[in-house]
């Protein structure tokens, strides 16, 4: 990040209210956009929902009223920024065709954070994670292919590979064994830390919505699919949240929750092709500027520190979620604008990050699943 947040001034917050019509976003064009834009709403709406309820559980921990209004007032503008993003999706998509899209920005989001972490703990916890997520997107693209009659590709854009990843079967586990070990706090990267909120809140959002929307198909195998890949959602919550370091306090917390808000709508403003949308990001930041220096305050006061001591200054990278970002210079063939060479490059980033965590699943027999020819002609290959 080439700014630091800390110095700058945001929008003050009795001035971050909009109305109905401002609310009233247009929705991005799902035959048009650059589905790295969609993986974009979609990230930030699991951080706005990840505000929103980190708020929540904050005021029913605290006493003091002026503390829960100052936290409502905050919260409230949360709430507003999360309608503003998540209504940027379309009504025209499909529950299924949203999932999909759901987990492209598990792989992509997650192979990139992989390749960025510094902690080789950390990194492996990730490329754990997203084996798995890529053999959901596999296994709803077969899904889609059943019950609509279209290829995710259409969807995905041939940005993210749809090929199995470690079969789902095996992501069953014994709830004991999801709990990793945390970073530690005074220690670990200010980066990590990041990482792991980002991951932790766009999988918690991922796990609520197939919570919600499972239900609403009638076909049965749409119902048992949305149920098992749902558990394995709750398993990777406890997964990555187990990886942030209980020790930090809620003031602590709070604040890295809004830089980390910052750190994101920065990162995101700068990459942006659709202008409506950035000008969307470029409007959060300004609020979430704002916020950070609410947090800050109030771990001042209440925790007797400098936050400073706690946040990363400068960011070295930016957030991405375009796994082939995370890639050396001489694999990512293209520079980073708005107009990426999309075709040509087929998510090699999601390839390498898979082929690093030794689990090339193309070595394994293909599951016996539904829509297994996809599988076939990849093992072949
Ligand atoms: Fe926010
Ligand atoms: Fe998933
Ligand atoms: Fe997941
Ligand atoms: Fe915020």
């Amino acid at each position: 990040m080439t700014f630091n947040p800390l110095e700058q001034r945001g929008i003050p917050l009795d001035r971050q209210l909009r109305n109905w019509r401002e609310l009233n976003v247009d929705p991005i064009d799902p035959d048009r956009c650059d589905p790295y834009t969609r993986c974009r709403v979609i990230t930030m709406n699991g951080i706005e929902v990840e505000a929103i309820l980190f708020s929540h559980q904050l005021a029913r921990n605290t006493v003091d009223p002026e503390i829960k209004r100052q936290l409502a007032q905050t919260r409230y503008i949360e709430a507003q920024q999360q309608k503003a993003v998540n209504w940027l999706l379309p009504g025209l998509s499909s529950v299924l065709e949203t999932t999909i899209a759901y987990e492209q920005v598990a792989v992509d989001l997650t192979a990139w954070v992989a390749r960025m972490e510094p902690d080789p703990y950390l990194k492996q916890a990730y490329q754990f994670g997203v084996l798995e997520d890529f053999d959901h997107l596999y296994r709803y693209a077969n899904l889609y292919e059943m019950i609509e009659h279209r290829k995710a590709e259409s969807i995905v854009d041939n940005l993210t590979e749809v090929m199995p990843g470690r079969p789902t079967r095996y992501h069953h586990r014994d709830p004991v064994d999801n709990v990793r070990d945390p970073y530690a706090k005074d220690q670990a990267d200010p980066l990590s830390k990041l990482h792991a909120l980002t991951i932790m809140s766009t999988e918690q959002q991922t796990m609520n919505f197939y919570m919600n929307t499972g239900p609403t198909y009638m076909e049965p195998i749409a119902r048992q699919l949305y149920q098992e890949i749902g558990l394995i959602e709750e398993e990777h919550v406890t997964h990555y949240e187990s990886l942030v370091d209980p020790g930090e306090t809620w003031w602590e917390q709070l604040v890295n929750h809004e830089y980390n808000e910052c750190y994101l709508y920065y990162s995101f403003m700068e990459q942006e092709s659709d202008p409506k949308v950035k000008a969307i990001w470029e409007l959060h930041l300004n609020m979430e500027l704002e916020h950070l220096h609410i947090a800050c305050d109030l771990m001042r006061r209440l925790d007797g520190r400098e936050p400073a001591e706690v946040l990363a200054p400068r960011a070295a990278q930016r957030a991405d979620v375009r796994a082939e970002q995370g890639l050396s210079a001489r694999t990512a063939r293209h520079a980073d604008g708005p107009d990426h060479a999309r075709r040509r490059l087929r998510a090699r980033g999601a390839r390498a990050v898979r082929e690093d965590a030794g689990d090339d699943p193309r070595r394994r027999e293909p599951a016996e699943r539904p829509g297994d020819a996809r599988a076939r002609r990849h093992v072949r290959a």
